[in-house]
C-alpha cells in the first residue's frame, strides 16, 4: 500500500534558530499523531538540514528533505549544492520541479529529468512537482501540460527507479494564493496522473505511488482533500511554517 505523507516546504523562510524552533515543536507534537503508514517530512533551506536531521533521530516517521539539488555531481557551479552533499547530512528527500523553480529559475522538464537522475543516484527520493498555470487551465490545456511534465520529467526512469518517487500535484494558481483546488478538481487530476503512471509502468506501480496535493492546503480543507481516493497527502507551504497548523494537517488523515 502507498504511504500517506504530509510534507512541508518552508521555501526561503525561517532563519536557523527559528527553523530549529518550529521543527522541535513539530517533533514534539507528531510523535503522538503520526500513525500507521504515514510520514511527516520537512523540506527546509539547506542551512537547517543537518540540525533538523539530528533533532529527528529516533523519530522514524519524521524525515527531512531539501528543496532543490544541482544536476551535476560536483564542480565549478558557484552557489549550488549537490545531491551528494545533501545525502551526506542525512536528508532523505529532495523537492524537484516546484513551480517556483520552473518559473523563477527557468527549470525545464529536460533539466528536471537530469536532476531526478542525479538525486536518485545518491539514494535520495525526489518529491517531483507538476501542475498547470491558471492560463493553461483556462485554455483547457491542464491535462496536456501534466502529461508532458510526466513524460519529459520522469517517465524515462525504469520502474524500480520510479518507485522511489513521490509526486506532488500543485496547480500553480493555488500556490500561496489562498485559492485551493476543490477536492473534486484535485481528485480528477490525481486520478489522471495515476492512469498515466499505470499506462507507463503498470497498475501495481501506479497503485503504490504516493501523489500529494499542494496549493493553499490548510487544517480546514485538508480533511476533504485527503479523503479523496487518489490524494495521498499534501505538500504544504505557508501552513508548514506554523507547527500547530502543520500537525493539524497531518491529523486530517485520522
Ligand atoms: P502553499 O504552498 O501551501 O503556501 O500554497 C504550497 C507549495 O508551494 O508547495
Amino acid at each position: 500500500m502507498r504511504k500517506k505523507i504530509v510534507a512541508g516546504n518552508w521555501k526561503m523562510n525561517l532563519d536557523y534558530n527559528e527553523g530549529l524552533g518550529v521543527f522541535s515543536e513539530i517533533i514534539n507534537m507528531v510523535k503522538d499523531e503520526v500513525t500507521g503508514a504515514q510520514e511527516a517530512i520537512i523540506c527546509s533551506p539547506f542551512i537547517h538540514i543537518h540540525s533538523l536531521v539530528q533533532l529527528a533521530k529516533g523519530y522514524h516517521k519524521v524525515a527531512v528533505g531539501a528543496q532543490n539539488a544541482h544536476q551535476a555531481e560536483a564542480g565549478a557551479y558557484t552557489g549550488e549544492t549537490s545531491a551528494r552533499m545533501i545525502k551526506s547530512v542525512g536528508a532523505a528527500y529532495v523537492i524537484l520541479g516546484h513551480s517556483e523553480r520552473r518559473q523563477y529559475f527557468g527549470e525545464s522538464n529536460e533539466l528536471l529529468a537530469k536532476k531526478t537522475d542525479t538525486v536518485l543516484k545518491h539514494d535520495l527520493r525526489p518529491i517531483f512537482c507538476i501542475g498547470e498555470t491558471l492560463q493553461e487551465r483556462e485554455a483547457n490545456q491542464h491535462f496536456d501540460v501534466i502529461k508532458a511534465q510526466l513524460a519529459e520529467g520522469v517517465f524515462h526512469l525504469d520502474a524500480a527507479q520510479f518507485a522511489k518517487l513521490v509526486l506532488a500535484y500543485e496547480p500553480v494558481w493555488a500556490i500561496g494564493t489562498g485559492v485551493t483546488a476543490t477536492s473534486a478538481q484535485a481528485q480528477e487530476i490525481h486520478a489522471f496522473i495515476r492512469k498515466e503512471i499505470a499506462a507507463q509502468y503498470g497498475q501495481e506501480v501506479a497503485d503504490n505511488t504516493t501523489i500529494l496535493y499542494g496549493g493553499s492546503c490548510t487544517p480546514k480543507n485538508a480533511p476533504e482533500l485527503f479523503a479523496q481516493p487518489d490524494i495521498d497527502g499534501g505538500l504544504i507551504g505557508g501552513a508548514s511554517l506554523k507547527s500547530r497548523d502543520f500537525v493539524d494537517i497531518i491529523k486530517a488523515f485520522n
